[in-house]
């Protein structure tokens, strides 16, 4: 169900899994810098924050916190947490700006009720779903997770759990506890038709349930994700945290249309495009 072909949650703990060595590939692989920036950007546009407002945010599973630079690029406030310290420590050696630390979400969040204005987590939540200790219960860890995230978030805010479900039985698995939880919401599929491309957002709602946006899906785009070809460049050295962020530079004309194209999507009101668009505009006096 997920396309991928290798699932190293089925090979023993996050922790293990998250080593040195991946924490290093997440720092210097631009493939994977593109990958979570992208799926990072997809996520908060599917929380439907208000319009530039900063939030304070929560990044479940944060890793190396390519995903939180997202968030700090967007003018919020973030705090993660992850299950390895080498991920940590290699966010910690980026010198992120939200505050990070060492936490099994399957223990549940230690936050005050009500701290968050959103969540956001990036292809962590499969994990959840192996048992890799005889005491371990993937059932109650799941739930345990989901109240826990249910109670920190302020009412009426989002949570947008991007993952890769094995089987359409995980996936109902998973919402079935975020559903007991106190949870509304649903499934976003973006490219549901590219094998390579296909993603699954769990959209939360900690109030009654609201918009759901559609999934992305794109023909092109989908047959472009079949053809491209799956190498990537390494760098040498360790990457800039300014340098692993965002390709696209603010206020360009791009940048100024793909943000209209996010709040289309998101069923907002936009003006219509026009040559002006993102036109730079001389001094007011
Ligand atoms: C694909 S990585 C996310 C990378 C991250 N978004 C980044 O920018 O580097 C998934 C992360 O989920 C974390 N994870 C898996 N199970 C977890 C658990 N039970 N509690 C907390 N974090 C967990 C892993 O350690 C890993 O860092």
């Amino acid at each position: 169900m997920s396309g991928r072909g290798r699932r190293p949650e089925l090979g023993g703990p996050p922790e293990l899994f998250y080593d040195e060595s991946e924490a290093r590939k997440y720092m210097r692989n631009s493939r994977m810098i593109d990958v979570q920036t992208t799926m990072a950007g997809r996520a908060l546009e599917l929380l439907c924050l208000p319009e530039d407002q900063p939030c304070y945010l929560l990044d479940v599973g944060c890793g190396t916190g390519l995903s939180g630079d997202y968030l700090t690029d967007e003018g919020h406030c973030w705090v993660g947490f992850d299950i390895s310290s080498a991920m940590l420590d290699a966010a910690l050696d980026r010198e992120v700006e939200g505050d990070v630390f060492l936490g099994d979400m399957g223990q549940g969040i230690p936050f005050r009720p009500g701290t968050f204005d959103g969540c956001i987590s990036i292809s962590a939540l499969q994990w959840l779903c192996t048992a890799n200790k005889k005491s371990e219960n993937p059932v109650k860890r799941l739930y345990c997770f989901f109240s826990s995230l249910y109670s920190v978030l302020a009412r009426g805010a989002r949570a947008v759990l991007q993952l890769y479900p094995e089987t359409s039985e995980q996936l109902e698995l998973i919402t079935a506890q975020a559903t007991k939880a106190g949870f509304t919401g649903g499934v976003v599929v973006d490219y549901p038709n590219s094998a390579r491309a296909k993603k699954f957002y769990l959209c939360l709602f900690s109030g009654p349930s609201t918009f759901l946006p559609q999934g992305l899906s794109d023909t092109k785009a989908e047959e472009a994700a079949e053809e491209a070809p799956v190498e990537s460049s390494f760098v040498t050295g360790r990457v800039p945290f300014r340098m692993t962020r965002r390709w696209m530079v603010r206020n360009t004309r791009q940048w100024v249309l793909q943000k209209k194209a996010r709040r289309r999507r998101q069923g907002r009101e936009v003006r219509p495009d026009t040559q002006y668009t993102g036109r730079r505009r001389g001094p007011h006096f």
